[in-house]
């Protein structure tokens, strides 16, 4: 049983600590806040077992705790890993990991000289329809890879965290590390941003990001847009030579359907209809991984995160 303490006692967190309940494989064993009462309150609603800690820095001195995972804001990630590290804690960090290539690679550098395992947080490549999506491709199924799309956006304008510079706020950060992912996934790790348009206010958050990335040889194409003004269809699609797969939902995968390139429906596969469900992925990977010996997670390695880290800082730096 993986021993899991949650660093920051705030909303995503709180869906976390519910995903998890009765997991035989990974258990809430601590949780941290900078205020006692609310880690005491937290684990009364959520995990009511879990130990409560008042400061990050006990958490990750606990013995009692194999992984900690880091669920405070963009800015705050490479300072918690860091410390994390330090006490050859294990972690998981979210989305977006850092807020710089440069932190990334500091990160992994402490990680590698240490022995201790760090993943991103992103949920989506943990999940089964994003590998079976892999596996159509990789079989072939709809023939090279040509253009990939995808759209993510929800209306969420009002969330503090978002609509603050200090924190790391903005749609492309939120949301298009997502999308910057699946384009990763399904383009491969050789692309290059060619344009960016963001729709900023003057504190310099962009609401809306709209980018397109293109193969480094050219043959594929991407088109990307997060807002986090509206609610979008939040689709995907991936159109090859021989037929296209698409996507519904690609920040919690519902569907996935082949059709040929006459748009027949090949094969399509759904997603267990248990909404949280898609979060319990990661943190059973990252047991798995952690009892297997190794520092990183195979569904999201490290050169992943490192190159996303990178796109985002081109991304941007061209807004
Ligand atoms: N995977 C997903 O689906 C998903 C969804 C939403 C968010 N996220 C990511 O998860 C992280 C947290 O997002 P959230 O929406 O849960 O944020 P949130 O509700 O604001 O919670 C963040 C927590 O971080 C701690 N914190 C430490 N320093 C802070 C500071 N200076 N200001 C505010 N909070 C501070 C607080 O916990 P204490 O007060 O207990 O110390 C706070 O409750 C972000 O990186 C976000 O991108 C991921």
């Amino acid at each position: 049983m993986l021993r899991v303490g949650i660093l920051g006692c705030g909303t995503i967190a709180a869906k976390i600590a519910d995903s998890l309940k009765g997991n035989k494989k990974v258990v809430i064993a601590g949780v941290a806040s900078r205020e006692r009462n609310k880690a005491k309150k937290f684990a009364a609603a959520h995990c009511p077992e879990a130990k409560v800690f008042t400061g990050y820095e006990k958490l990750a001195a606990s013995d009692e705790i194999d992984l900690v995972y880091i669920a405070t804001p963009n800015t705050y990630h490479y300072e918690h890993a860091i410390m994390c590290i330090k006490e050859y804690k294990n972690i998981l960090v979210e989305k977006p990991f850092a807020m710089s290539k440069a932190e990334a690679d500091s990160i992994f550098f402490e990680a590698k000289n240490r022995g201790v395992f760090v993943a991103e947080a992103m949920w989506t490549s943990y999940q089964p329809l994003h590998m079976k999506a892999l596996e159509w491709i990789e079989k072939g199924r709809i023939g090279a890879v040509k253009y990939v799309s995808a759209n993510l956006g929800y209306d969420i304008a009002a969330v503090p965290r978002l609509n603050s510079t200090v924190l790391g706020g903005g749609s492309y950060l939120d949301l298009g590390v997502y999308t910057t992912n699946f384009a990763l996934s399904f383009m491969g790790n050789d692309i290059k941003v060619s344009r960016v348009f963001a729709r900023t206010v003057s504190s310099g958050i962009d609401r809306d990001t709209s980018y397109c990335l293109e193969s480094e040889d050219g043959s594929i194409l991407g088109n990307f847009y997060v807002t986090m003004c509206a609610d979008t269809d939040k689709d995907g699609v991936v159109v090859g030579e021989k037929g296209k797969i698409k996507f519904t939902n690609i920040n919690n995968y519902r569907k996935i359907a082949i059709y040929s390139n006459d748009d027949k429906l090949i094969e399509e596969v759904e997603a267990d209809k248990d909404f949280l469900h898609g979060y319990v992925y990661e943190f059973e990977s990252c047991a798995k991984a952690i009892s297997n010996g190794l520092i990183q997670a195979p569904e999201m390695p490290w050169f992943r995160t490192t190159r996303i880290a990178q796109i985002n800082d081109t991304i941007r730096s061209m807004m």
